[in-house]
Protein backbone atom coordinates (compact mmCIF):
# COMPACT_ATOMS: atom_id res chain seq x y z
CA UNK A 1 0.00 0.00 0.00
CA UNK A 2 1.58 3.43 -0.57
CA UNK A 3 1.39 5.27 2.64
CA UNK A 4 0.24 9.20 2.50
CA UNK A 5 3.86 10.62 2.95
CA UNK A 6 5.00 8.89 -0.05
CA UNK A 7 2.12 10.34 -2.49
CA UNK A 8 3.45 12.51 -5.00
CA UNK A 9 2.01 15.52 -6.37
CA UNK A 10 2.81 16.25 -10.18
CA UNK A 11 1.83 18.44 -12.73
CA UNK A 12 2.89 16.97 -16.25
CA UNK A 13 2.70 18.83 -19.29
CA UNK A 14 3.58 17.60 -22.92
CA UNK A 15 4.28 21.03 -25.51
CA UNK A 16 1.08 22.53 -27.10
CA UNK A 17 1.08 21.25 -30.36
CA UNK A 18 0.05 24.69 -32.72
CA UNK A 19 -2.97 25.04 -34.28
CA UNK A 20 -2.64 25.38 -38.01
CA UNK A 21 -1.31 21.82 -38.44
CA UNK A 22 -2.43 17.96 -37.74
CA UNK A 23 -0.72 15.98 -35.67
CA UNK A 24 1.14 13.30 -37.07
CA UNK A 25 3.44 10.41 -35.77
CA UNK A 26 6.21 12.83 -34.95
CA UNK A 27 4.03 14.76 -32.66
CA UNK A 28 3.12 11.20 -31.02
CA UNK A 29 6.82 10.54 -29.78
CA UNK A 30 6.03 13.21 -27.34
CA UNK A 31 2.43 12.54 -26.44
CA UNK A 32 2.71 8.72 -26.07
CA UNK A 33 5.99 9.25 -24.42
CA UNK A 34 4.29 11.78 -21.67
CA UNK A 35 1.00 9.80 -21.47
CA UNK A 36 2.80 6.59 -20.39
CA UNK A 37 4.44 8.70 -17.57
CA UNK A 38 1.71 9.88 -16.19
CA UNK A 39 -0.06 6.76 -16.73
CA UNK A 40 2.02 5.06 -14.40
CA UNK A 41 2.31 8.06 -11.78
CA UNK A 42 -1.48 7.69 -11.36
CA UNK A 43 -1.32 3.98 -11.15
CA UNK A 44 1.29 4.29 -8.44
CA UNK A 45 -1.29 6.07 -6.47
CA UNK A 46 0.24 9.42 -7.19
CA UNK A 47 -1.66 12.79 -7.38
CA UNK A 48 -0.66 13.46 -11.28
CA UNK A 49 -2.87 15.72 -13.09
CA UNK A 50 -1.74 15.56 -17.26
CA UNK A 51 -2.41 18.78 -19.16
CA UNK A 52 -2.24 20.34 -22.65
CA UNK A 53 -3.58 23.17 -24.78
CA UNK A 54 -3.24 23.98 -28.50
CA UNK A 55 -1.25 26.83 -29.30
CA UNK A 56 -3.04 29.18 -31.29
CA UNK A 57 -0.98 32.45 -31.48
CA UNK A 58 1.11 33.70 -34.16
CA UNK A 59 2.11 35.10 -37.86
CA UNK A 60 1.60 31.43 -39.24
CA UNK A 61 -2.11 30.63 -37.85
CA UNK A 62 -3.40 34.01 -39.20
CA UNK A 63 -1.86 33.18 -42.34
CA UNK A 64 -3.31 30.08 -42.25
CA UNK A 65 -7.02 31.45 -41.45
CA UNK A 66 -6.41 33.87 -44.36
CA UNK A 67 -5.53 31.14 -46.61
CA UNK A 68 -8.63 29.44 -45.73
CA UNK A 69 -10.76 32.15 -45.87
CA UNK A 70 -11.92 31.84 -42.61
CA UNK A 71 -10.90 33.76 -39.39
CA UNK A 72 -8.06 32.68 -36.57
CA UNK A 73 -11.00 31.79 -34.44
CA UNK A 74 -12.72 29.80 -36.70
CA UNK A 75 -9.40 27.96 -37.64
CA UNK A 76 -8.28 27.47 -33.76
CA UNK A 77 -11.10 25.93 -32.62
CA UNK A 78 -11.79 23.77 -35.98
CA UNK A 79 -7.95 21.81 -34.56
CA UNK A 80 -8.85 22.23 -31.63
CA UNK A 81 -11.39 19.96 -32.30
CA UNK A 82 -9.33 17.31 -34.94
CA UNK A 83 -6.54 17.35 -32.45
CA UNK A 84 -8.50 15.87 -29.07
CA UNK A 85 -9.86 13.52 -31.26
CA UNK A 86 -6.54 12.58 -32.68
CA UNK A 87 -4.85 12.15 -28.74
CA UNK A 88 -7.94 10.48 -27.67
CA UNK A 89 -7.98 7.58 -30.81
CA UNK A 90 -3.74 7.19 -29.36
CA UNK A 91 -4.94 6.78 -25.58
CA UNK A 92 -3.65 9.82 -24.38
CA UNK A 93 -5.63 11.29 -21.83
CA UNK A 94 -5.10 14.92 -21.07
CA UNK A 95 -6.93 16.16 -17.39
CA UNK A 96 -7.78 18.90 -19.36
CA UNK A 97 -6.80 19.93 -23.09
CA UNK A 98 -7.19 23.56 -23.34
CA UNK A 99 -6.27 26.29 -25.53
CA UNK A 100 -3.70 29.35 -25.23
CA UNK A 101 -6.82 31.65 -27.07
CA UNK A 102 -8.27 31.61 -23.58
CA UNK A 103 -8.92 34.27 -21.01
CA UNK A 104 -6.95 32.72 -18.35
CA UNK A 105 -4.10 32.85 -20.25
CA UNK A 106 -4.59 36.17 -21.28
CA UNK A 107 -4.48 37.40 -17.83
CA UNK A 108 -1.73 35.11 -16.61
CA UNK A 109 0.28 36.62 -19.42
CA UNK A 110 -0.47 40.43 -18.59
CA UNK A 111 0.43 39.38 -14.89
CA UNK A 112 4.06 37.97 -15.74
CA UNK A 113 4.59 40.27 -18.08
CA UNK A 114 3.94 43.56 -15.43
CA UNK A 115 5.21 41.93 -12.83
CA UNK A 116 8.68 41.53 -15.72
CA UNK A 117 8.14 44.98 -16.31
CA UNK A 118 8.14 46.48 -12.30
CA UNK A 119 10.70 44.39 -11.50
CA UNK A 120 13.23 46.34 -14.09
CA UNK A 121 13.12 43.03 -16.33
CA UNK A 122 11.84 44.80 -19.23
CA UNK A 123 13.46 47.25 -22.15
CA UNK A 124 12.54 48.92 -25.57
CA UNK A 125 14.83 48.65 -28.42
CA UNK A 126 14.41 50.37 -32.05
CA UNK A 127 15.02 47.37 -34.46
CA UNK A 128 15.20 47.36 -38.39
CA UNK A 129 13.28 44.28 -39.92
CA UNK A 130 12.29 43.04 -43.53
CA UNK A 131 8.78 44.70 -44.03
CA UNK A 132 6.50 44.05 -46.70
CA UNK A 133 4.51 46.81 -48.19
CA UNK A 134 2.24 44.64 -50.16
CA UNK A 135 1.48 42.62 -47.66
CA UNK A 136 1.39 45.67 -45.12
CA UNK A 137 3.30 43.61 -42.41
CA UNK A 138 6.71 42.66 -40.87
CA UNK A 139 8.22 39.33 -41.72
CA UNK A 140 9.30 36.48 -39.45
CA UNK A 141 12.11 35.18 -40.51
CA UNK A 142 10.53 32.02 -41.95
CA UNK A 143 8.32 34.23 -43.55
CA UNK A 144 11.34 35.48 -46.12
CA UNK A 145 13.07 33.29 -48.45
CA UNK A 146 16.42 34.33 -50.51
CA UNK A 147 19.79 33.29 -51.50
CA UNK A 148 22.26 32.36 -48.32
CA UNK A 149 24.65 34.48 -47.70
CA UNK A 150 27.28 32.33 -47.15
CA UNK A 151 26.97 29.49 -49.61
CA UNK A 152 24.61 31.38 -52.20
CA UNK A 153 22.28 28.19 -52.46
CA UNK A 154 19.26 29.47 -53.63
CA UNK A 155 15.48 29.46 -51.60
CA UNK A 156 16.85 29.37 -48.02
CA UNK A 157 14.57 30.70 -45.39
CA UNK A 158 15.65 33.59 -43.39
CA UNK A 159 17.16 32.17 -40.30
CA UNK A 160 19.42 29.63 -41.40
CA UNK A 161 20.33 28.10 -44.63
CA UNK A 162 19.18 24.45 -44.85
CA UNK A 163 22.78 23.52 -47.62
CA UNK A 164 25.38 25.17 -45.40
CA UNK A 165 24.13 25.26 -41.90
CA UNK A 166 24.53 29.07 -41.38
CA UNK A 167 22.24 30.85 -39.13
CA UNK A 168 22.25 34.66 -40.13
CA UNK A 169 19.78 37.33 -40.04
CA UNK A 170 17.14 37.41 -42.89
CA UNK A 171 18.18 41.07 -43.60
CA UNK A 172 21.07 39.66 -44.60
CA UNK A 173 20.06 37.05 -47.46
CA UNK A 174 20.65 37.88 -50.88
CA UNK A 175 17.37 38.61 -53.48
CA UNK A 176 14.99 38.26 -50.54
CA UNK A 177 11.59 37.89 -51.53
CA UNK A 178 8.80 37.72 -48.91
CA UNK A 179 6.66 34.56 -48.68
CA UNK A 180 3.36 36.11 -48.32
CA UNK A 181 3.19 38.20 -51.61
CA UNK A 182 6.66 37.08 -53.35
CA UNK A 183 7.37 40.55 -53.29
CA UNK A 184 10.55 42.15 -52.62
CA UNK A 185 10.47 42.88 -48.75
CA UNK A 186 11.99 46.34 -47.91
CA UNK A 187 13.58 47.81 -44.21
CA UNK A 188 11.96 49.42 -41.79
CA UNK A 189 12.31 50.54 -38.22
CA UNK A 190 9.81 50.09 -35.00
CA UNK A 191 10.01 50.05 -31.43
CA UNK A 192 10.63 46.49 -29.83
CA UNK A 193 9.96 45.27 -26.19
CA UNK A 194 12.48 43.11 -24.36
CA UNK A 195 12.95 41.10 -21.57
CA UNK A 196 16.48 40.98 -20.32
CA UNK A 197 17.21 37.51 -20.16
CA UNK A 198 20.97 38.56 -19.91
CA UNK A 199 20.21 39.76 -16.08
CA UNK A 200 19.42 36.47 -14.94
CA UNK A 201 22.26 34.46 -15.41
CA UNK A 202 23.16 33.95 -11.91
CA UNK A 203 19.57 33.07 -11.24
CA UNK A 204 19.90 30.44 -14.25
CA UNK A 205 23.12 29.17 -13.19
CA UNK A 206 21.23 28.37 -9.95
CA UNK A 207 18.48 26.86 -11.11
CA UNK A 208 20.57 24.30 -13.35
CA UNK A 209 22.00 22.91 -10.08
CA UNK A 210 18.88 21.31 -9.46
CA UNK A 211 19.40 19.48 -12.38
CA UNK A 212 16.36 20.28 -13.79
CA UNK A 213 17.48 18.38 -17.58
CA UNK A 214 19.66 15.11 -18.23
CA UNK A 215 23.22 14.98 -17.94
CA UNK A 216 23.03 14.92 -21.83
CA UNK A 217 22.03 18.14 -22.29
CA UNK A 218 24.46 20.19 -19.39
CA UNK A 219 26.95 20.36 -22.57
CA UNK A 220 24.47 22.47 -25.00
CA UNK A 221 23.13 24.61 -21.94
CA UNK A 222 26.99 25.29 -21.32
CA UNK A 223 27.34 26.66 -24.91
CA UNK A 224 24.69 29.27 -24.73
CA UNK A 225 25.84 30.57 -21.14
CA UNK A 226 29.31 30.40 -22.63
CA UNK A 227 28.46 32.83 -25.84
CA UNK A 228 26.34 35.21 -23.36
CA UNK A 229 23.00 35.29 -23.02
CA UNK A 230 21.39 37.56 -25.41
CA UNK A 231 17.72 39.79 -24.44
CA UNK A 232 14.64 38.30 -26.02
CA UNK A 233 12.45 40.61 -27.91
CA UNK A 234 8.95 39.46 -26.80
CA UNK A 235 6.92 42.01 -28.73
CA UNK A 236 5.60 41.81 -32.22
CA UNK A 237 3.92 44.79 -34.55
CA UNK A 238 -0.10 44.21 -36.00
CA UNK A 239 -1.05 42.74 -37.81
CA UNK A 240 -0.32 39.40 -35.63
CA UNK A 241 -3.04 36.80 -33.97
CA UNK A 242 -2.33 37.29 -30.33
CA UNK A 243 -2.92 39.11 -27.05
CA UNK A 244 -1.83 42.70 -26.89
CA UNK A 245 0.80 44.16 -24.50
CA UNK A 246 -0.41 46.10 -21.56
CA UNK A 247 0.39 49.91 -22.38
CA UNK A 248 0.47 49.34 -26.35
CA UNK A 249 -1.65 50.43 -29.10
CA UNK A 250 -0.30 48.01 -31.29
CA UNK A 251 2.01 45.74 -29.93
CA UNK A 252 1.13 41.93 -28.91
CA UNK A 253 3.27 39.75 -27.21
CA UNK A 254 5.37 37.29 -29.15
CA UNK A 255 3.54 33.82 -29.22
CA UNK A 256 6.48 31.86 -27.57
CA UNK A 257 5.56 34.08 -24.38
CA UNK A 258 2.24 33.21 -24.19
CA UNK A 259 2.87 29.53 -25.40
CA UNK A 260 4.32 28.82 -22.18
CA UNK A 261 1.56 30.56 -19.63
CA UNK A 262 -0.77 28.52 -21.42
CA UNK A 263 0.44 25.70 -19.20
CA UNK A 264 -0.44 27.67 -16.47
CA UNK A 265 -3.64 28.71 -18.15
CA UNK A 266 -4.40 25.39 -18.62
CA UNK A 267 -3.44 24.28 -15.05
CA UNK A 268 -6.08 26.56 -13.85
CA UNK A 269 -8.50 25.63 -16.17
CA UNK A 270 -8.27 22.35 -14.71
CA UNK A 271 -8.33 23.56 -11.03
CA UNK A 272 -11.80 25.51 -12.21
CA UNK A 273 -13.61 22.00 -13.27
CA UNK A 274 -11.55 19.85 -10.67
CA UNK A 275 -11.95 21.84 -7.32
CA UNK A 276 -7.79 22.09 -7.01
CA UNK A 277 -5.30 25.13 -6.03
CA UNK A 278 -3.60 26.74 -8.65
CA UNK A 279 -1.55 28.60 -6.16
CA UNK A 280 -0.46 25.06 -4.58
CA UNK A 281 1.13 24.26 -8.18
CA UNK A 282 2.13 27.62 -9.20
CA UNK A 283 2.97 29.54 -6.55
CA UNK A 284 3.89 27.12 -3.47
CA UNK A 285 5.39 24.42 -4.83
CA UNK A 286 3.76 21.57 -3.32
CA UNK A 287 4.12 20.18 -6.78
CA UNK A 288 6.51 18.91 -8.91
CA UNK A 289 5.74 20.30 -12.64
CA UNK A 290 7.32 18.33 -15.18
CA UNK A 291 7.64 19.45 -18.58
CA UNK A 292 8.16 16.87 -21.47
CA UNK A 293 9.35 18.58 -25.04
CA UNK A 294 11.53 17.93 -27.89
CA UNK A 295 14.92 19.07 -28.09
CA UNK A 296 13.87 22.06 -30.73
CA UNK A 297 12.46 23.99 -28.32
CA UNK A 298 14.75 23.58 -25.06
CA UNK A 299 15.97 27.26 -25.30
CA UNK A 300 12.91 28.22 -24.52
CA UNK A 301 12.01 25.89 -22.09
CA UNK A 302 15.03 26.08 -20.03
CA UNK A 303 16.53 29.66 -20.56
CA UNK A 304 13.11 31.83 -21.13
CA UNK A 305 10.22 29.83 -19.41
CA UNK A 306 12.41 29.81 -15.74
CA UNK A 307 13.54 33.27 -16.27
CA UNK A 308 9.90 34.51 -16.82
CA UNK A 309 8.16 31.84 -13.80
CA UNK A 310 11.31 33.33 -10.82
CA UNK A 311 10.92 37.02 -11.86
CA UNK A 312 7.07 36.85 -11.89
CA UNK A 313 7.16 34.67 -8.59
CA UNK A 314 5.80 31.65 -9.87
CA UNK A 315 7.16 28.16 -9.26
CA UNK A 316 9.89 26.83 -11.76
CA UNK A 317 10.01 23.57 -13.37
CA UNK A 318 10.83 20.20 -11.41
CA UNK A 319 12.24 18.67 -14.15
CA UNK A 320 12.43 19.38 -18.23
CA UNK A 321 12.31 15.82 -19.69
CA UNK A 322 13.53 15.76 -23.54
CA UNK A 323 13.34 13.60 -26.42
CA UNK A 324 14.99 13.25 -29.13
CA UNK A 325 13.70 13.55 -33.27
CA UNK A 326 11.55 10.93 -34.79
CA UNK A 327 12.80 9.50 -38.17
CA UNK A 328 10.79 7.46 -40.59
CA UNK A 329 13.38 4.27 -42.08
CA UNK A 330 16.20 5.89 -40.73
CA UNK A 331 15.55 8.98 -42.71
CA UNK A 332 13.78 12.65 -41.64
CA UNK A 333 9.85 12.52 -42.34
CA UNK A 334 9.49 13.60 -45.54
CA UNK A 335 6.42 14.65 -47.52
CA UNK A 336 7.49 13.41 -51.04
CA UNK A 337 8.92 10.08 -49.37
CA UNK A 338 5.53 9.74 -48.26
CA UNK A 339 6.95 9.18 -44.58
CA UNK A 340 5.16 12.24 -42.90
CA UNK A 341 2.49 10.41 -41.53
CA UNK A 342 -0.72 11.79 -39.96
CA UNK A 343 -1.84 10.67 -36.80
CA UNK A 344 -5.09 9.90 -38.89
CA UNK A 345 -3.53 8.28 -41.62
CA UNK A 346 -2.26 5.66 -39.35
CA UNK A 347 -6.03 4.87 -37.64
CA UNK A 348 -7.48 4.98 -41.61
CA UNK A 349 -4.91 2.00 -41.96
CA UNK A 350 -7.10 0.10 -38.98
CA UNK A 351 -3.64 -0.34 -37.15
CA UNK A 352 -4.04 -0.80 -33.82
CA UNK A 353 -3.01 2.87 -31.73
CA UNK A 354 -1.58 0.62 -29.32
CA UNK A 355 1.04 -0.79 -31.30
CA UNK A 356 2.47 2.12 -32.17
CA UNK A 357 2.09 3.28 -27.99
CA UNK A 358 4.16 0.36 -27.68
CA UNK A 359 7.08 0.92 -30.36
CA UNK A 360 7.51 3.79 -29.23
CA UNK A 361 7.56 2.77 -25.65
CA UNK A 362 10.41 0.31 -26.62
CA UNK A 363 12.86 2.49 -27.87
CA UNK A 364 12.23 5.49 -25.70
CA UNK A 365 14.39 6.19 -23.15
CA UNK A 366 15.47 9.25 -20.70
CA UNK A 367 18.15 10.69 -23.07
CA UNK A 368 17.79 12.65 -26.13
CA UNK A 369 18.80 10.61 -28.78
CA UNK A 370 16.57 10.07 -31.91
CA UNK A 371 14.25 7.47 -32.64
CA UNK A 372 13.66 5.67 -35.57
CA UNK A 373 10.41 4.15 -36.90
CA UNK A 374 11.34 1.46 -38.71
CA UNK A 375 8.81 -0.44 -40.64
CA UNK A 376 10.12 -3.76 -40.76
CA UNK A 377 11.19 -3.68 -37.27
CA UNK A 378 7.86 -2.24 -36.06
CA UNK A 379 5.65 -5.46 -37.53
CA UNK A 380 8.81 -7.81 -36.14
CA UNK A 381 9.01 -6.35 -32.85
CA UNK A 382 4.70 -5.92 -32.32
CA UNK A 383 3.94 -9.33 -33.69
CA UNK A 384 6.75 -10.82 -31.56
CA UNK A 385 6.21 -9.09 -28.63
CA UNK A 386 2.96 -8.19 -28.12
CA UNK A 387 0.91 -10.75 -30.24
CA UNK A 388 3.16 -13.96 -29.88
CA UNK A 389 5.10 -13.10 -26.23
CA UNK A 390 1.77 -12.16 -24.30
CA UNK A 391 -1.44 -12.14 -25.99
CA UNK A 392 -1.03 -15.41 -27.13
CA UNK A 393 -0.72 -16.88 -23.18
CA UNK A 394 -4.25 -15.93 -22.60
CA UNK A 395 -5.53 -17.72 -25.97
CA UNK A 396 -3.57 -20.55 -25.43
CA UNK A 397 -4.54 -21.21 -21.94
CA UNK A 398 -7.65 -19.43 -22.43
CA UNK A 399 -8.75 -22.15 -25.15
CA UNK A 400 -8.11 -24.85 -22.84
CA UNK A 401 -9.42 -23.40 -19.53
CA UNK A 402 -12.74 -23.02 -21.79
CA UNK A 403 -13.09 -26.23 -23.36
CA UNK A 404 -12.03 -28.36 -21.01
CA UNK A 405 -12.21 -27.13 -17.78
CA UNK A 406 -15.63 -25.08 -17.35
CA UNK A 407 -13.45 -21.93 -16.86
CA UNK A 408 -12.34 -22.86 -13.18
CA UNK A 409 -8.95 -21.55 -12.33
CA UNK A 410 -7.09 -23.91 -9.21
CA UNK A 411 -4.02 -22.66 -7.85
CA UNK A 412 -0.41 -22.52 -9.20
CA UNK A 413 1.46 -25.63 -9.20
CA UNK A 414 5.06 -25.37 -7.60
CA UNK A 415 7.09 -24.59 -10.85
CA UNK A 416 4.27 -21.92 -11.31
CA UNK A 417 4.51 -20.73 -7.74
CA UNK A 418 9.28 -20.09 -8.53
CA UNK A 419 8.15 -18.31 -11.79
CA UNK A 420 5.51 -16.08 -10.27
CA UNK A 421 8.17 -15.29 -7.77
CA UNK A 422 10.57 -14.32 -10.02
CA UNK A 423 8.24 -12.52 -11.60
CA UNK A 424 7.38 -10.38 -8.89
CA UNK A 425 10.73 -9.31 -7.50
CA UNK A 426 10.97 -7.82 -11.20
CA UNK A 427 7.95 -5.59 -10.32
CA UNK A 428 9.85 -2.42 -8.65
CA UNK A 429 12.28 -2.77 -11.61
CA UNK A 430 9.82 -2.08 -13.80
CA UNK A 431 8.71 0.28 -11.83
CA UNK A 432 12.25 2.36 -10.99
CA UNK A 433 12.69 2.04 -14.92
CA UNK A 434 8.84 3.35 -15.46
CA UNK A 435 9.67 6.39 -13.72
CA UNK A 436 12.95 7.34 -14.59
CA UNK A 437 11.66 7.53 -18.17
CA UNK A 438 13.87 4.27 -19.32
CA UNK A 439 10.84 2.55 -21.27
CA UNK A 440 13.24 0.94 -23.46
CA UNK A 441 14.36 -1.11 -20.94
CA UNK A 442 11.06 -1.40 -19.04
CA UNK A 443 10.16 -3.10 -22.30
CA UNK A 444 12.80 -5.30 -22.38
CA UNK A 445 12.44 -6.55 -18.78
CA UNK A 446 9.00 -6.78 -19.02
CA UNK A 447 9.58 -9.03 -22.48
CA UNK A 448 12.16 -11.35 -20.76
CA UNK A 449 9.39 -12.06 -18.16
CA UNK A 450 6.85 -12.89 -20.67
CA UNK A 451 10.09 -15.12 -21.98
CA UNK A 452 10.01 -16.90 -18.86
CA UNK A 453 6.65 -17.17 -19.10
CA UNK A 454 6.05 -19.03 -22.20
CA UNK A 455 8.95 -21.02 -21.41
CA UNK A 456 7.07 -22.33 -18.56
CA UNK A 457 4.03 -22.85 -20.34
CA UNK A 458 5.67 -24.38 -23.50
CA UNK A 459 7.82 -27.00 -20.92
CA UNK A 460 4.20 -28.12 -19.24
CA UNK A 461 2.53 -28.59 -21.91
CA UNK A 462 -0.90 -28.23 -20.18
CA UNK A 463 -2.41 -29.04 -23.76
CA UNK A 464 -1.36 -32.90 -23.34
CA UNK A 465 -1.46 -32.89 -19.67
CA UNK A 466 -5.37 -31.85 -19.74
CA UNK A 467 -5.65 -35.16 -21.71
CA UNK A 468 -4.86 -37.04 -18.29
CA UNK A 469 -4.83 -34.97 -15.38
CA UNK A 470 -7.41 -32.09 -15.10
CA UNK A 471 -6.29 -30.65 -11.77
CA UNK A 472 -2.45 -30.71 -13.11
CA UNK A 473 -3.38 -28.97 -16.32
CA UNK A 474 -5.93 -26.59 -13.99
CA UNK A 475 -2.91 -25.69 -12.10
CA UNK A 476 -0.57 -24.99 -14.95
CA UNK A 477 -2.75 -22.56 -16.85
CA UNK A 478 -3.69 -20.94 -13.21
CA UNK A 479 0.26 -20.36 -13.58
CA UNK A 480 0.45 -19.31 -16.92
CA UNK A 481 -2.68 -16.83 -16.29
CA UNK A 482 -1.19 -15.15 -13.44
CA UNK A 483 1.90 -14.75 -15.42
CA UNK A 484 -0.50 -12.77 -18.08
CA UNK A 485 -1.76 -11.31 -15.08
CA UNK A 486 1.71 -9.58 -14.03
CA UNK A 487 2.63 -8.94 -17.76
CA UNK A 488 -0.73 -7.10 -18.50
CA UNK A 489 -0.21 -4.75 -15.14
CA UNK A 490 2.98 -3.78 -16.11
CA UNK A 491 2.22 -3.20 -19.23
CA UNK A 492 -1.22 -0.93 -18.17
CA UNK A 493 0.60 2.69 -19.08
CA UNK A 494 1.67 1.46 -22.61
CA UNK A 495 -1.26 -0.34 -23.41
CA UNK A 496 -3.92 0.45 -21.40
CA UNK A 497 -6.56 -0.94 -23.80
CA UNK A 498 -5.15 -4.35 -23.96
CA UNK A 499 -4.44 -4.18 -20.26
CA UNK A 500 -8.11 -3.81 -19.54
CA UNK A 501 -9.68 -6.61 -21.79
CA UNK A 502 -6.96 -8.70 -19.72
CA UNK A 503 -8.66 -7.34 -17.02
CA UNK A 504 -11.67 -8.23 -17.61
CA UNK A 505 -10.51 -11.64 -18.83
CA UNK A 506 -9.13 -12.89 -15.38
CA UNK A 507 -11.91 -10.59 -13.35
CA UNK A 508 -9.15 -8.08 -12.16
CA UNK A 509 -10.58 -5.15 -10.64
CA UNK A 510 -8.37 -3.50 -8.36
CA UNK A 511 -5.60 -2.28 -11.37
CA UNK A 512 -3.19 -0.29 -9.22
CA UNK A 513 0.24 -0.79 -9.40
CA UNK A 514 0.62 -2.17 -5.90
CA UNK A 515 -2.50 -4.81 -7.12
CA UNK A 516 0.56 -6.47 -9.56
CA UNK A 517 1.36 -10.16 -8.59
CA UNK A 518 -2.11 -10.54 -6.16
CA UNK A 519 -2.63 -14.35 -7.21
CA UNK A 520 -5.65 -14.79 -8.75
CA UNK A 521 -6.81 -18.70 -7.69
CA UNK A 522 -9.66 -20.55 -7.11
CA UNK A 523 -12.58 -18.47 -9.28
CA UNK A 524 -14.16 -19.05 -12.71
CA UNK A 525 -13.04 -16.74 -15.38
CA UNK A 526 -14.54 -15.12 -18.55
CA UNK A 527 -14.35 -16.82 -22.04
CA UNK A 528 -11.35 -15.39 -23.61
CA UNK A 529 -12.39 -13.32 -26.38
CA UNK A 530 -9.67 -12.29 -29.28
CA UNK A 531 -7.51 -9.47 -27.89
CA UNK A 532 -5.05 -7.93 -30.71
CA UNK A 533 -4.56 -9.13 -34.19
CA UNK A 534 -1.54 -9.59 -35.94
CA UNK A 535 0.18 -6.33 -37.75
CA UNK A 536 -0.04 -6.72 -41.33
CA UNK A 537 2.65 -5.94 -43.66
CA UNK A 538 0.24 -4.29 -46.35
CA UNK A 539 -2.03 -2.09 -44.00
CA UNK A 540 1.88 -1.07 -43.31
CA UNK A 541 3.18 -0.54 -46.69
CA UNK A 542 0.06 1.24 -47.70
CA UNK A 543 0.78 3.65 -44.70
CA UNK A 544 3.76 5.06 -46.69
CA UNK A 545 2.21 4.98 -50.01
CA UNK A 546 -1.36 7.65 -49.34
CA UNK A 547 0.75 10.65 -47.97
CA UNK A 548 -1.53 13.13 -47.08
CA UNK A 549 -0.66 17.08 -46.14
CA UNK A 550 -0.73 18.28 -42.65
O1 LIG B 1 7.15 23.91 -30.98
C1 LIG B 1 5.94 23.87 -30.89
O2 LIG B 1 5.25 23.05 -31.50
C2 LIG B 1 5.26 24.82 -29.94
N1 LIG B 1 3.88 24.98 -30.31
C3 LIG B 1 5.40 24.30 -28.54
C4 LIG B 1 4.89 25.21 -27.48
S1 LIG B 1 5.22 24.50 -25.99
C5 LIG B 1 4.81 25.59 -24.83
F1 LIG B 1 5.72 26.35 -24.50
F2 LIG B 1 3.71 26.11 -25.01
ZN1 LIG C 1 24.24 28.17 -47.15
Amino acid sequence: MIVMSDKRRILVTSALPYANGSIHLGHLVEYIQTDVWARFQKMRGHECVYICADDTHGTPIMLSAQKQGITPEELIEKVHVEHQADFAAFHVEFDTYHTTHCDENKELSELIYNRAKAAGAICEKDIEQLYDEEAGMFLPDRFVKGECPKCEAKEQYGDSCEVCSATYSPKDLVEPVSVVSGQKPVLRHSNHIFFKLSDYEGFLQEWFKQDPVHEGLKKKLNEWFESGLKDWDISRDAPYFGFKIPGTDDKYFYVWVDAPVGYMASTKKWCETNGGDFDSIWVNGDYEIHHFIGKDILYFHTLFWPVMLHVAEFQTPHHVHVHGFLTVNGEKMSKSRGTFILASSYLEQGLNPEYLRYYYASKLSASVEDIDLNFDDFIQRVNSDVVNKFVNIGSRLGAIVRKKLDLKLSTPDAEGETLLAEMRQSIPVVADLYDARETNKAMREIMRLADLANQYIDQKAPWTVVKTDEEHARAICTSGLNALAILSGLLSPVMPVLSSKVASFLGITDTIWDAIGTLISDREIAPFERMADRVDADQVASLTCTPKTA
